[in-house]
């Protein structure tokens, strides 16, 4: 099978023989990385997943049973909008660019190498989560949610690849390189780097790591580089299932605690070998306050550049009426600041507010249930390590602590070692048809209309 059959595309690869032979040099090399960084033990199990076929919007996807390192990895852009615009900032109402603009080419490369890099280290991250797996059906999501970063990373290659000459090949190879939690070669951004070693974890970081995902590719939809905005808006269509996985995961812990609190009549579920909501409260705590870091300093020149030169917008431009954003000021670290050196704050709070939404639906299920108790988001300023309140300590609700203090108190709001190893401890593989861990309730669907029951992975003996 020639190489462009294996990738499944619609940016006509047959047809561009430099791209297909820097893609047929990179591919060894990525499914050497696969099998070497990707989920560990299971590389010859069947898998039950989605491959992206088209954009077509009611029939991208297709469903079957596939080994991983056999997954057609593909490359697919969003369709071309006729006569797009550039949006926002000073190219305002220009054309887009079809190709790199030299004077932005350094910032452009900077913006896909970083969202690039995201992509590869989740999926090392995530890469011994299979052995622990509630059920099948979720052990299926996990290996979904990492062939999508895989495809993502895919997406990212390919825009370095035929936009960016040597560099973007170089470029491309060293996304091979790095790797999570190295000291030698880290992964670029923080949140990226520490290994996600239970499933709480897993599904807090589906539902507010991806979550930043979701917010970047959006403001990288909204490009005056075409190409850029076009790859991105497809990766969304694949983005809002891992966001799917991570929220209803976390409620499936929630409902899983209300239900052993009603049957038993007693609070702390961990007695029954469940999630208490204080646990998951520490949990969200962690999770959000580390992703709140990934959208950067409240004030930031980058941000402003980004944002003028036409490569960067704010997520769903269309909602605003302003695109210049020379005018005004946006509360941002406690002071009011130039709108547009204040983009980073911007994409926060529209974020903020997403991950409200997601609390009101745990909350939902905990009201059901007729428990009085509510899960909150903590203050934007609690536990930061980048930006205005990287310096100082403050409490969930925002109050400022000593320093002292917070050693005193650093165990009420995150999770200390003796609660992520009660719950390493509740982590046992369930991993036969129908069957799931006592810790966390079924889903209420399966995926693509199948059962629960449905035989999700089939195991290699
Ligand atoms: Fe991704
Ligand atoms: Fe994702």
């Amino acid at each position: 099978m020639s190489l462009y059959e294996r990738i499944p595309n619609n940016v006509n690869l047959s047809s561009d023989k430099r791209l297909l032979r820097a893609l047929e040099h990179w591919l060894p090399n990525y499914l050497q990385w696969w099998r070497d960084m990707g989920p560990e033990g299971f590389q010859a199990d069947h898998v039950y997943l989605r491959t992206a076929v088209s954009v077509e919007p009611g029939g991208w996807a297709h469903f079957d049973y596939v080994k991983m390192p056999d997954y057609r990895w593909g490359i697919f852009l969003a369709p071309p909008e006729h006569d797009r615009q550039v949006g926002f900032g000073d190219h305002l109402g220009q054309p887009v660019w079809q190709d790199v603009p030299g004077e932005y080419r350094n910032m452009l490369r900077r913006l896909v190498v970083t969202q690039g890099d995201t992509e590869p280290a989740s999926v090392e991250q995530q890469r011994l989560l299979g052995h622990t797996a509630p059920s099948l059906y979720d052990l299926r999501n996990l290996f979904q949610v990492n062939v999508e970063e895989g495809r993502h990373l895919w997406a990212m290659v390919y825009l370095l690849h035929s936009h960016f000459g040597r560099d973007g090949r170089e470029e491309s190879e060293e996304l091979l390189e790095r790797r999570s939690g190295s000291s030698e070669k880290p992964r670029i951004l923080e949140a990226f780097n520490a290994p996600i070693e239970d499933w709480l974890s897993f599904y807090m970081f589906t539902t507010f790591t991806d979550r930043d995902g979701k917010f970047q590719l959006l403001a990288l939809a909204e490009s005056g580089f075409d190409p850029l905005s076009r790859t991105t808006r497809f990766m969304l269509t694949e983005e809002a299932h891992h966001m799917f996985v991570g929220e209803s995961g976390v409620r499936r812990v929630v409902r899983r605690a209300c239900e052993l609190m009603r049957e038993t009549g007693d609070d702390d579920v961990r007695r029954q070998g469940a999630v208490d909501l204080p646990t998951v409260q520490k949990y969200i705590n962690l999770w959000f306050s580390l992703s709140l870091d990934l959208f950067g300093g409240e004030v930031s020149s980058n941000a402003a550049s980004f944002f003028s030169a036409g490569l960067k917008g704010r997520a769903v431009e269309r909602k605003y009426t302003d695109h210049l954003a020379l005018e005004g000021a946006y509360p941002a670290g406690g002071e009011q600041i130039p709108l547009r050196n204040a983009m980073n704050e911007v994409l926060r709070d529209a974020y903020i507010e997403d991950c409200d939404r997601c609390l009101e639906r745990w909350n939902h299920v905990i009201g059901e249930h007729g428990i009085p108790y509510r899960l909150r988001l903590p203050d934007r300023r609690f536990h930061r390590h980048i930006g205005a309140y990287a310096a100082h300590r403050f409490d969930p609700r925002g109050a400022r602590l000593t320093g002292e203090q917070w050693n005193e108190r650093r165990d009420e709001f995150l999770p200390a070692e003796k609660d992520f190893a009660y719950i390493r401890n509740l982590m046992a593989g369930v991993l036969e048809p129908g069957q799931i861990a006592h810790w966390i309730a079924k889903p209420t669907h399966g995926i693509n209309g199948q059962p629960f029951e449905f035989e999700y992975v089939r195991r290699e003996p």
